[in-house]
């Protein structure tokens, strides 16, 4: 072997020693036991006070806290804590004293007072601990007694029957045992010995039965290793302090705990991690989901740094599993939550909503609706036509809807003063207290509408007293409101047929003919524009309180330029009213009315009604009947009898030539209104001097073959309201009355 082999031989074996050195010097185990940080088994690898001694001269070899006797029997990192060997102090003599003391100085360790019990076994002997340094402070003591030899105490509850616990009550590094004997060993002849010490209180509930039955054997004091359990701690520093130094403890995922009031700090891993805290990456996170005892989960189990989740399997649901990953669960439902009231919210203010969008459209609606009448109802027109003239406008206006609707209370049914062909009338009364007539149409016809037009257009050109007057008229229905004077006493026709013996008196009804002539012959020919009646009745001649005749109606009545002797239209009037010749030509001539007129004059002197079927033998027609009286010379046989009464007999006689005169079936014979009103005029003695008649009413004509078309049954009369009721020719109508039998 060659020197140089030798050389590296040796440096191999030297090499081998100083490693093996190392080696000992930092030893990661010590027998079961791991060291790691802060601990060590040199200054180099331990925390300053953490040093330990790995004794492997013992088999196992044992560990000691630093170059103490005091062996340690385990350690834990995660609790800071570690068990090390008490000292049993056994004595068989009735007074003994002994220490246990050799805690590294200043070092980490301290006896913790909450897991640790001071401890007395034997039979009548009191044990006292107190400090190494003040034996005389006892802080802890127990006695323990023998009750019975044989029956010693082994629950392990140590009650103070052959053993007694009692607790530390601060923490202390150095002790001194007290065993003073009771004298009840001589109780039994053989040798016993008292124990103490101090023990952790979990090895005592299932291990002090070993200790009992020792307490027979003197010779093994150390044939049962008691642990006690030391709390460690680092420095004698605050976390807060010791957080900003460099030797802070503390590694990842590791908390800093505070120890005993700040004399120093430990490390504990955070929730869902295990392990070492002292280490560097020591604080393992914890599998939980390989350990389904501790960690239970029905469903799929999912592990996640420091946590883990359990998913419900197939819809399941248990305390143990979520529906979804446990994180989001708490958004979901807040979202959830939160749609939930949105819903809810909206439900409740959709109906709300809904109500004022409903209102508004309506409103909105109406408006328009307001707009488009006007527009149909000629508002503009009349509009105009009313703001040209000065005259009209100071009589007329235009109506708001709801100021009618104030003044008829809401067309209450109560208001409804009569009912018309033309509509229903209202009774109101205005905001400047004017009572008023308010005719409103019930039937939607534009040609109903262009009658309501064409009454505001001729009435606003006629002043007379002996025409009812038109305030005004409302344009936002959709058929137009026409606002009258209110005439108190009704139709004249309601005067006539009512159901009385006595009626008007003959000279009122005189008047009331030359009033309505008046009219007439104004609407004729006074007027700036000609102006045919057309529908001429007793119940379209209103009466005022004083009895004045007011011409009212004029939904049927046409305008004609004065030079114009006749138009052609359709045939429009009443039955038993209607000119037979304008009938039968549809040629409308001023004539007309003055047929219709010589029928009020016989209604006036027979009070029998225009049409009334079975009053007469030869059909219900009034005028027809009349003519034939007449011819027959058999007048006084329909006259009134109140007429009879009351008129002068050649006052009858001249207004039933009158009538006669009127009722010719030429229209071109028959007189003038003009000359009507001025021959009643003559008969009621008002113009005396031109007491001459009128040739042209001492030739009456009478009436041969047309009777029979207006024999036809009139449905008026039939209720008391019937009086207003007017029936007007419909094609259907002179249909029927065509097809008619002569
Ligand atoms: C450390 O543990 C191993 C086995 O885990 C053992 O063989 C060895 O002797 C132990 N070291 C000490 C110093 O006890
Ligand atoms: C180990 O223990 C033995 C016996 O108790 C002792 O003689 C020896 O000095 C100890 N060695 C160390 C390093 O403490
Ligand atoms: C332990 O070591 C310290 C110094 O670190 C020394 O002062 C002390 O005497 C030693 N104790 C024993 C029992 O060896
Ligand atoms: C034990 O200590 C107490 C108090 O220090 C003392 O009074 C007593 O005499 C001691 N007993 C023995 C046997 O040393
Ligand atoms: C806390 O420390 C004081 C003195 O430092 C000590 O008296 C007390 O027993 C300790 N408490 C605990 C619970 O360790
Ligand atoms: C037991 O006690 C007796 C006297 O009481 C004594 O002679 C004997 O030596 C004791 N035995 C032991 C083992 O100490
Ligand atoms: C006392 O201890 C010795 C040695 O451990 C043992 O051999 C003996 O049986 C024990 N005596 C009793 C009474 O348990
Ligand atoms: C902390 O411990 C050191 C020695 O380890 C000592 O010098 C210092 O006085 C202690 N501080 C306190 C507040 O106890
Ligand atoms: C412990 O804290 C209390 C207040 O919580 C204080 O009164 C006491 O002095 C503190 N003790 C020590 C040893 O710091
Ligand atoms: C979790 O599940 C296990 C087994 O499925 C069950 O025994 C346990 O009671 C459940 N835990 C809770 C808190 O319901």
């Amino acid at each position: 072997m060659s020197l140089a082999k030798m050389i590296v031989l040796g440096l191999f074996f030297f090499q081998l020693l100083n490693i093996r050195s190392l080696g000992a010097a930092c030893l990661s185990n010590c027998s079961t036991i791991d060291i790691k940080d802060p601990f060590g088994t040199d200054s180099s690898c331990a925390r300053l006070g953490f040093e330990l001694t790995c004794n492997q001269s013992f088999q196992p070899p044992k560990l000691f806290l630093g170059n103490t006797s005091i062996e340690v029997l385990d350690i834990s990192y995660s609790g800071s804590t570690a068990l090390v060997r008490s000292k049993v102090v056994s004595t068989i003599q009735s007074s003994y004293n002994d220490s246990w003391s050799g805690f590294p100085t200043n070092g980490p360790y301290s006896i913790s007072i909450t897991q640790n019990k001071f401890v007395a076994v034997g039979c009548g002997t009191l044990a006292q601990l107190s400090s190494l340094q003040q034996p005389q402070q006892v802080i802890s003591a127990c006695a323990s007694i023998c009750v019975d030899q044989t029956s010693t105490s082994t629950d392990g509850s140590c009650t103070g029957i052959g053993c007694c616990k009692s607790s530390i009550p601060t923490s202390l590094t150095s002790f001194e045992f007290q065993l003073t004997s009771l004298n009840q060993m001589s109780l039994s002849g053989k040798n016993y010995s008292n124990k103490a010490f101090i023990a952790q209180e979990t090895w005592l509930n299932t291990n002090v039965q070993a200790m009992e039955s020792q307490y027979t054997n003197v010779t093994d004091d150390n044939s049962v290793v008691v642990p006690v359990l030391l709390d460690w701690k680092i420095d004698n520093l605050s976390c807060a302090k010791a957080n900003r130094k460099s030797d802070y403890a503390c590694s990842s995922n590791s908390v800093c705990v505070d120890y005993n009031n700040s004399t120093g700090y430990q490390c504990k891993c955070l929730d869902g991690y295990d392990g070492n805290p002292y280490m560097k990456d020591g604080c393992q996170d914890i599998i939980e989901c390989n350990q389904p005892n501790k960690y239970p989960c029905d469903g799929t189990c999912v592990n996640s740094q420091g946590s883990y989740t359990c998913i419900c399997q197939n819809g399941k649901r248990s305390s143990n599993c979520t529906t979804s990953n446990g994180k989001e669960l708490i958004p979901l439902a807040g979202v959830l939550i939160i749609v939930g009231v949105g819903i809810f919210v909206c439900l409740l203010s959709l109906p709300i909503a809904i109500i004022m969008l409903m209102y508004k459209l309506k409103a909105r609606r109406l408006r328009k609706l307001k707009e488009k009448f006007f527009k149909q109802n000629r508002g503009f027109l009349l509009e105009q036509l009313i703001s040209s003239n000065k005259d009209i406008a100071e009589r007329m206006k235009i109506f708001n809807l709801e100021e009618l609707e104030k003044a008829t209370n809401n067309f209450d049914q109560t208001r409804i003063v009569g009912r018309g062909g033309h509509g229903t009338v209202y009774k109101g009364i205005l905001s400047d207290q004017r009572v008023v007539a308010i005719k409103k149409s019930k039937i939607k016809l534009q040609r109903e509408i262009d009658e309501f037009i064409n009454e505001v257009v001729i009435l606003s050109q006629i002043n007379h007293r002996n025409v009812v007057k038109l305030y005004g008229c409302c344009l936002e229905t959709e058929v137009p409101l026409l606002v009258y004077e209110f005439i108190s006493n009704g139709a004249l026709s309601n005067h006539l047929h009512a159901n009385f013996s006595r009626s008007l008196p003959w000279q009122d009804r005189m008047r009331i003919a030359l009033e309505t002539a008046r009219a007439l012959a104004y609407l004729h020919t006074a007027a700036s524009i000609s102006v045919f009646h057309r529908d001429i009745k007793t119940a379209n001649i209103l009466l005022d309180d004083s009895l004045t005749a007011k011409l009212s109606d004029f939904g049927a009545s046409r305008s004609v330029p004065i030079n114009q002797t006749g138009i052609t239209t359709v045939i429009q009037g009443t039955y038993g009213y209607v000119d037979p010749e304008y009938y039968y030509t549809g040629r409308l001539t001023e004539k007309s009315d003055v047929y219709s007129f010589g029928v009020i004059l016989v209604e006036l002197l027979t009070r029998e009604m225009p049409v009334s079927q079975g009053r007469f033998p030869d059909g219900g027609n009034l005028a027809a009947n009349f003519m034939m009286v007449m011819q027959d010379n058999r007048l006084f046989e329909i006259l009134d009898p109140q007429v009879v009464e009351e008129g002068r007999k050649s006052e009858i006689k001249a207004i039933s030539a009158l009538a006669e005169a009127c009722l010719n079936l030429k229209g071109e014979e028959r007189p003038t209104m003009k000359q009507v009103e001025m021959e009643l005029e003559n008969l009621l003695g008002l113009r005396k001097r031109s007491k001459k008649r009128s040739g042209h009413l001492s030739t009456p004509q009478r009436l041969v073959e047309n009777d029979g078309i207006l024999r036809i049954t009139s449905i008026e009369g039939s209720s008391s309201s019937s009086e207003y009721m007017t029936r007007q020719f419909s094609l259907e109508e002179e249909f029927l009355v065509e097809s008619f039998p002569r």
